[in-house]
């Protein structure tokens, strides 16, 4: 996961973002000790509570606020984006190749999204609000429905076996032999008008990014940080989150910079490595298997298999299948 994570943008954004070898320097060790359980509740901070407990959250893992801001820049690969080019661009999988759709692209729609007016926030109260309507339930739905929601999910898979199985698992839903995945909710509603959209020029958006997306596709989380580009707070958090923010709208190599680092010391904070390994550390380099499959499956390449000419071509001629690790291939890949 650790490379994965690490490989992921080097690959969607073709290789303008180098995480893993800047040079020849290798940053990341191999050594991570993984678990097989959940991650306990209280890592990601609880979003219904606004910005001060978001600052607090990142300020108690040592991580800058501007960090923050640039990591969360990750969310332009949420996949709620579903067909989503850009403005007026909708890419239709029965017809079309949706690969290059949004959420597959390493770029900074995340920044001109949140700092493009007008987002209001409402946290929810079940004592005094309506309840929240129901969404329509895939038991039943009708065909142009089902058709709907498969295009949909098309675009969330490059794989064809992937995306078979998400259309036969929706009309299993469908026919009610297997029950629907319900999304937990955050109990944050966020409404993202089109209204001002255009004045999101003032915050360094381009005219041409309205009408923006139709919904927030983002988290709670996100949405406070949109608001904070937009203007809205005068808190110490909000200044420098909305000076992040504004200034990735406009300069990507600055966020790509900030994106680097704070990934690395974001996986150096958070992870636990095991100690025998530490005592003769062995950097991530993306070369560790003969197969290439570790980078197939870490890079979300566009194909399936190996690693093509082009993302082994990411790794300028470092790309090297004599590592010391490539024994260790077969078991954490699909072979060597
Ligand atoms: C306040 C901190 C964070 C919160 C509350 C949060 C929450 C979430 C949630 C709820 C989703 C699922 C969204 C959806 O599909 O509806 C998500 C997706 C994602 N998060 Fe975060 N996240 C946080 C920070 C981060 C950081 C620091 C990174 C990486 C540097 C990250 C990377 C991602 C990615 C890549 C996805 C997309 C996964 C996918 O759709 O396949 N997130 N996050």
């Amino acid at each position: 996961m650790q490379v994965c994570a690490a490989v992921a943008p080097e690959v969607l954004s073709n290789g303008r973002i180098r995480i893993l070898p800047a040079n020849g320097t290798r940053v990341l060790p191999v050594g991570r000790l993984d678990s097989i359980e959940p991650a306990p509740p209280g890592l990601l901070p609880n979003v219904s509570v606004g910005m001060a407990d978001f600052a607090r959250f990142w300020a108690a893992q040592g991580i800058k606020l501007r960090e923050a801001t640039a990591l969360m820049g990750s969310h332009a690969l949420i996949d709620e984006q579903g067909c989503f080019r850009g403005p007026k661009d909708v890419c239709d999988p029965t017809t079309e190749d949706c690969s290059d759709v949004r959420m597959f692209r390493w770029e900074d729609h995340y920044y001109k999204d949140l700092c493009s007016p007008t987002l209001n926030v409402h946290v929810s109260n079940p004592t005094v609000d309506p309840p929240e309507p129901i969404e329509t339930p895939t038991l039943g739905m009708t065909e142009g429905e089902i058709r709907a929601e498969m295009n949909r999910m098309s675009c969330s898979f490059t794989s064809e076996a992937f995306r078979n199985m998400s259309h036969n698992r929706l009309r299993m839903e469908q026919a009610g032999l297997i029950a629907e995945q319900k999304d937990v909710h955050d109990g944050i509603y966020v409404e993202w008008s089109n209204k001002n959209c255009p004045a999101g020029v003032l915050f360094g958006v381009n005219a041409s990014h309205c009408p923006h997306f139709p919904s927030w596709p983002y988290t709670g989380s996100d949405a406070y940080l949109g608001q904070a580009c937009q203007g809205v707070g005068r808190s110490a958090p909000h200044s420098q989150m909305r000076a992040a923010a504004r200034e990735f709208v406009v300069d990507q190599a600055a966020w790509d910079a900030a994106y680097r680092s704070a990934y690395i010391k974001m996986v150096s904070i958070f992870a636990t490595f095991a100690p025998s390994v530490m005592a003769q550390p062995f950097n991530i380099s993306g070369d560790e298997c003969v197969s290439r499959y570790h980078l197939e499956a870490a890079c979300a390449q566009e194909g399936a298999g190996p690693a093509t000419e082009d993302t082994m071509a990411l790794y300028d001629g470092q790309y090297n299948v004599s590592s010391p690790l490539a024994d260790s291939c077969a078991s954490c890949s699909q072979g060597r």
